[in-house]
């Protein structure tokens, strides 16, 4: 009866927002209110060992038909549990902080002992993986929607999401039309004018309308906003009390959140730097109002590289956001010298996260009195190495020109002095 009003009320909208082909759950409180929603499709690939020490592929969907009396709702976090099939589950789940709610993660268990799914399998086991889905700041009151695929990867799992509508802490009993839309539905070339006041404290959640057409509102110009300035950072370490660590650069961070791109640079006069050095991992963390960035640097025995970042603070519009990747391989240096690159450079740290470095030396190992050693410069200052060619090679052509023209004038003066006789 509550499905066929809700869909009574589409049809009456004139609107099909979401093309059902999925599973769609509704789970109930104990006032049998509806508490959290949920239209998903899964695809899942899962290898396993079959007899003769070989391994096997199957690809199965998240069949239309599952057990949902696992699911439970709470008021800062609820579960949506799916149980198919033989012995087999699926589930997701949710937490509130204020305004927002994430999915904290995907728990998906596969019975290898059911035949009909997994032929030959050698182990007659449940097997578990756990993974982290990308659904972070959902407005609380609006369905998480994500057309788009979203392949999720663990060692022998691989998920596909797609076609997603779900709703964690549904008030009121009955689903917000409002949206929350993932990042891979928008079209890329949408950009939202770029915030630099990050102590703002509004915590206004775009959302958009169910009932509304229009598209995303689409480019409109990044600002550009000035080049931050330059810090200096360093860490001591805490046995011997001298500098183990020196860091020295400019920083700007671009962030996609809820379909919004702002860019922040960090100002070195409110921000402190501690950390640790150690054989084999040093750690640089900056604090800067609500943001903190922390650099992982791993010695892998004659180099150093730049091995994770891990960027939580809010945004413009007060929106907590946590952006991490602990498989870089950026700043690569020899170990006793420093990383150096004073041109501007970007690098992808996760979809939403873009890191921008002005005038960068680092030198995470082997610091000694306190100094940089010798520098190693990035490959986008052998650029710079072009300039002098350049310059040179200028200087041969304007050389050339100026014989050249000698020659011209010679030979019209020569031939003026045959017309004058
Ligand atoms: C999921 O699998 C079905 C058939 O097995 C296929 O039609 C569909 O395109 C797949 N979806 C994705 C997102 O891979
Ligand atoms: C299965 O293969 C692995 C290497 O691929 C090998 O180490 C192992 O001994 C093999 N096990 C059997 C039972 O043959
Ligand atoms: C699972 O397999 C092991 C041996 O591999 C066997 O001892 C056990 O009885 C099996 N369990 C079930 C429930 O089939
Ligand atoms: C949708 O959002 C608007 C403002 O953004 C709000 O006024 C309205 O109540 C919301 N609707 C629902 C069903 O939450
Ligand atoms: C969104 O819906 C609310 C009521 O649910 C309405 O007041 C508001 O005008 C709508 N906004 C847009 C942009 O359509
Ligand atoms: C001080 O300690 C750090 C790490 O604990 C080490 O890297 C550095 O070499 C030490 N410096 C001196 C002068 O002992
Ligand atoms: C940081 O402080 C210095 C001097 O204390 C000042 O000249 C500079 O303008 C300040 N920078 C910013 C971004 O506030
Ligand atoms: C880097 O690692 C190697 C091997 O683990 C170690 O011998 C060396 O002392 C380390 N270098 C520094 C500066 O900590
Ligand atoms: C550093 O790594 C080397 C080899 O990778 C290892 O032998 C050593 O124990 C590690 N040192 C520390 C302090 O973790
Ligand atoms: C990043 O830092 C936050 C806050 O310290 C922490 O909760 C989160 O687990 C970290 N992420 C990774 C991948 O280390
Ligand atoms: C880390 O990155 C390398 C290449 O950049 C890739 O081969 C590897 O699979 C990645 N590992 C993880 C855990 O993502
Ligand atoms: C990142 O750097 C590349 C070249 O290094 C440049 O083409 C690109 O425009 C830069 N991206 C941004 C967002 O600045």
């Amino acid at each position: 009866m509550y499905r066929l009003s809700t869909f009574m009320l589409f049809l009456a909208l004139g609107t099909v927002f979401q093309q059902s082909h999925g599973i769609e759950v509704n789970v109930t409180d104990k006032d049998n209110k509806l508490c959290l929603y949920a239209n998903l499709m899964v695809n899942f690939s899962v290898s396993y060992e079959v007899t003769g020490n070989k391994s096997a592929t199957v690809k199965f969907e998240l069949p239309l038909e599952a057990e949902t009396s696992g699911s439970v709702c709470d008021t800062t976090t609820s579960t949506l549990k799916l149980d198919f099939g033989d012995g087999h589950s699926w589930s997701i789940n949710f937490t509130r902080s204020g305004k927002i709610y994430q999915a904290d993660t995907i728990v998906f268990s596969y019975n290898l002992n059911d035949t009909k799914l997994f032929p030959n399998s050698t182990s007659n086991e449940t097997a578990t993986v756990t993974v982290k889905p990308h659904i972070i700041n959902v407005g609380v009151d609006t369905c998480y929607s994500c057309k788009s695929d979203d392949l999720i990867e663990a060692d022998m799992v691989s998920q596909t999401l797609s076609n997603v509508l779900i709703q964690a802490f549904v008030s009121g009993g009955s689903k917000s039309d409002n949206l929350t839309t993932c990042a891979a539905d928008v079209p890329t070339t949408t950009v939202v004018p770029t915030t630099t006041n990050a102590t703002s404290t509004t915590t206004a959640i775009p959302t958009t309308n169910v009932t509304s057409t229009t598209p995303p509102t689409t480019s409109t110009p990044v600002p550009t906003i000035p080049a931050p300035s330059t810090g200096k950072y360093n860490v001591t370490a805490s046995d011997n009390k001298t500098v183990c660590l020196l860091a020295t650069f400019g920083l700007r961070i671009g962030l996609l959140q809820n379909n919004k791109y702002e860019e922040m640079n960090l100002d070195p006069n409110v921000t402190t730097a501690h950390g640790l050095c150690g054989v084999n991992i040093s750690d640089l963390v900056l604090v800067s109002g609500p943001l903190t960035l922390m650099f992982t640097f791993t010695n892998d025995t004659k180099k150093f590289h730049l091995h994770a970042l891990n960027i939580t603070g809010n945004t413009g519009s007060g929106v907590a956001f946590s952006e991490a990747n602990t498989n870089l391989s950026l700043w690569e240096a020899a170990i006793s010298s420093s990383y150096m690159c004073n041109k501007e450079q970007n690098s992808t740290i996760t979809d939403a996260l873009t890191l921008f470095t002005f005038k960068l030396q680092v030198q995470p190992f082997g610091v000694e009195k306190g100094l940089f050693s010798i520098a190693e410069d990035c490959q986008a200052d052998a650029e710079s190495f072009l300039v002098p060619i350049a310059v040179g090679v200028a200087l041969i052509i304007l050389i050339l020109i100026v014989v050249l023209a000698y020659f011209i004038g010679r030979k019209r003066n020569m031939s003026a002095g045959y017309e004058s006789f």
